[in-house]
């Protein structure tokens, strides 16, 4: 442990991962759910930015100057090879927070976010970033924080505990970090293996306990469990850090958190509702579905949006369908809550993966009989599923494909050597779209001019090859013969190139 990491894991790199709730574009749709009115975001600031993976997709993707910092070096070193890119604002330091904070060269932000953060910080550095937020968070700014949340994680807390001090103080300083974590692994399997008391009292420890244990990703695990400082909160305890910055909760940023009335029995759904004082009424709905993490949007001032003004910014927010049409038609047949009408009209509607204003969708399905008030419940509900998602205008995509050509050219490259990250830049949703590495190979041959499943697949087979790679068979076989690897990658490339790779022209991340 050193005393600039204030007991953060700093000796292993967090995760390359790409979170859509950091993507500014989602917050006018989520805002006006709320009915709560939201800022132009020109510049925004993410705290903790690990690998810079969502910071650079959200920079090149749309016109927001994005400042960010991480003080773990080597994490900055991979996050500024991405945004190695002169088409791109974006200013990623490597201090601690205490030095960023204090810059005297930031400007005021109107989004400032912070991923995976807040728990695991010590309340020195919590106080940081209040206070951060109280000088730079502009006026009717917006602030994203994620947080682990009690009372759903209470029974861990003394687990979680006793693999932090065994690792401390029981393996030996010279190990690597994850022979020490795995030692003290080890150490809780064999304790829980004597059925103590505490565990037999709180049975839900040993379902956690095998959920930690079957995920073998060192990064998250010493990340997630391993840093000095370990403390979820209820959304209370988080509303009185937060008053000081005279912020105000406006809603969830993950969209089934949300709809209550998916989830909850109509007896719970009233017992909630019927709490006037919002710290209380979120608390407790965390107790009633047991959440396990929150990702909230706060803002600096909150001006509720009288009903006119909400419908005339609703019907201007662009939407675009963003998985392909049959799979978002499943996932609409399968959701939870009472069936929504217009929800397959739209999709069908949206089925060319264009972008559309809730004005134009409106408009083309008042011809079948709905009400924009009908259309606009469904465009919520496929939202919240992530089905679609926002999308800027036209001339806003087209100014950011310069920047997220240039990623994504970068990312194309990366997959023909390394298993980087699964995820590209779309100038349409402004954020990153999730596309594997064989899909991603597939792209990479396009790129370069191939044009037919049999190009693509060949190009993936060598360069697979290249990198030791193979895939499996439809039955986990191995696939001994070259041949029969071909064979399976064309068969991929095919379904690929009719079913997805319309979708990710359509987005354009190629
Ligand atoms: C769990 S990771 C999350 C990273 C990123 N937000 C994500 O979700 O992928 C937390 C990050 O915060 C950084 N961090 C923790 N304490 C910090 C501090 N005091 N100053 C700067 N960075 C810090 C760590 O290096 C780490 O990358």
């Amino acid at each position: 442990m050193t005393d600039w990491s204030a007991g953060y894991v700093t000796d292993i790199g967090y995760n390359l991962g790409y979170y859509t709730e950091l993507n500014p574009l989602r917050l006018p749709l989520a805002f006006l759910q709320a009915g709560i009115a939201f800022p132009a975001i020109a510049t925004a600031c993410e705290l903790g930015f690990g690998q810079g993976v969502s910071i650079n997709m959200h920079a090149a993707a749309t016109a927001t100057s994005w400042y960010g910092t991480d003080f773990n070096a080597s994490q900055v070193v991979h996050a500024r090879t991405l945004a190695a890119n002169e088409a791109l604002s974006c200013q990623l330091y490597d201090q601690p927070f205490a030095q960023f904070c204090q810059r005297t060269d930031l400007p005021e932000f109107d989004f400032i976010a912070l991923h995976g953060v807040w728990t695991w910080i010590s309340d020195e550095n919590r106080q940081v970033i209040v206070d951060f937020l109280q000088r730079k968070l502009r006026v009717g700014g917006v602030l994203y924080i994620s947080y682990y949340t009690l009372p759903a994680w209470v029974t861990m807390l003394p687990m979680r505990d006793l693999l932090y001090l065994y690792e401390q103080r029981m393996t030996a300083p010279g190990l690597e970090r994850s022979e020490r974590i795995e030692q003290a692994l080890a150490f809780t399997d064999r304790l829980l293996a004597c059925h103590p008391a505490y565990s037999e009292f709180h049975p839900q420890v040993m379902s956690k306990w095998q959920s930690i244990r079957q995920n073998k990703n060192i990064h998250y695990l010493s990340h997630e469990y391993f840093n000095r400082e370990w403390q979820p909160m209820p959304f209370s305890r988080l509303a009185e850090w937060l008053s000081a910055s005279r912020l105000h909760y406006v809603c969830s940023a993950h969209g089934p958190d949300n709809r209550q009335q998916d989830h909850l029995t109509a007896e719970q759904l009233t017992f909630v509702n019927g709490i006037a004082d919002l710290p209380l009424r979120e608390t407790t709905l965390d107790l009633m579905v047991n959440r396990q993490f929150r990702r909230d949007y706060w803002v600096k001032g909150s001006r509720t949006l009288p009903q006119a003004e909400k419908n005339a910014l609703l019907h201007r927010q662009r939407v675009v369908l963003t998985v392909v049409h049959a799979q978002a038609l499943a996932m609409a047949a399968q959701s939870a809550g009472r069936p929504l009408p217009a929800m397959q009209p739209v999709l069908q509607l949206l089925s060319d993966h264009q972008s559309r204003s809730l004005a134009e969708l409106s408009e083309r399905l008042r011809e079948q009989g709905f009400s924009f008030e009908q259309v606009w419940e469904a465009v919520a509900k496929l939202l919240a599923m992530n089905t679609l998602q926002p999308a800027q205008g036209e001339a806003e995509s087209k100014a950011a494909r310069l920047a997220t050509d240039r990623l994504n050219g970068r990312l194309l490259d990366w997959v023909l050597v390394s298993d980087t990250f699964g995820f590209m830049a779309s100038p349409v949703t402004g954020g990153g779209v999730a596309i594997s590495k064989i899909e991603r190979l597939f792209l990479a041959a396009y790129r370069l001019g191939q044009h037919t499943p049999e190009g693509w697949a060949g190009f993936a087979d060598q360069s697979l090859s290249q990198q030791g790679q193979r895939l499996a068979g439809d039955h986990g076989e191995m696939l001994t013969s070259r041949a029969q690897h071909v064979q399976k990658l064309t068969a991929m490339a095919e379904s690929f190139m009719e079913q997805k790779f319309p979708l990710f022209r359509a987005l354009q991340v190629v």
